[in-house]
């Protein structure tokens, strides 16, 4: 069983996206075991982006990312990471696919909506950046229960 970082943006939050983007992971069958509203620190930020330093677009996607709240989360399921990134669609938002969240939604790089780890090394590092061990819900998902 995997888990992934994934952050609504501030974009995300502004245009009421959060909602709409959350189903898409609920639909999919994934389970969410943390959840945190926030402004991302500067600190928090350039940890979170460390790998982006020194690159065209890295101090305005500073900027971006602090600017307001952002939904931060962690999902659990398997190849959770892969397929959280195959739902968002590609980075820039002129290659992104109708279908995916980026796709349907986002019309201007870098405001592309959604953050999502991509790999299980990144993972772990950007879920310890924003949340400490006891924040996340260990659980079984049983909807029998309800139904
Ligand atoms: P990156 O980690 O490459 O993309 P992803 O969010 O899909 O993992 O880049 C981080 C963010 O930086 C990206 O979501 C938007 C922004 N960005 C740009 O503004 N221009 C670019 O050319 C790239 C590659 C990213
Ligand atoms: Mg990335």
């Amino acid at each position: 069983m995997e888990r992934t970082f994934l952050m609504i943006k501030p974009d995300g939050v502004q245009r009421g996206l959060m909602g709409r983007i959350i189903s898409r992971f609920e639909d999919k069958g994934f389970k969410l075991i943390g959840g945190k509203f926030l402004i991302p620190t500067e600190e928090q930020a350039k940890r979170h982006y460390a790998e982006h330093e020194g690159k065209v677009f890295y101090g305005e996607l500073i900027d971006f990312i602090t600017s307001g709240p952002v939904f931060a989360m962690v999902w659990e399921g398997d190849d959770v990471i892969t397929l959280s990134r195959t739902l968002m669609g590609k980075t820039k938002v002129t290659e992104a696919l109708p279908g995916t969240i980026r796709g349907d939604f986002a019309a201007h790089t870098p405001f592309n909506l959604i953050h999502g780890s991509d790999a299980p090394e990144s993972a772990e590092r950007e879920i310890a950046n924003f949340f400490t061990p006891d924040e996340l819900s260990v659980y079984e998902k049983n909807i029998s229960v309800w139904l």
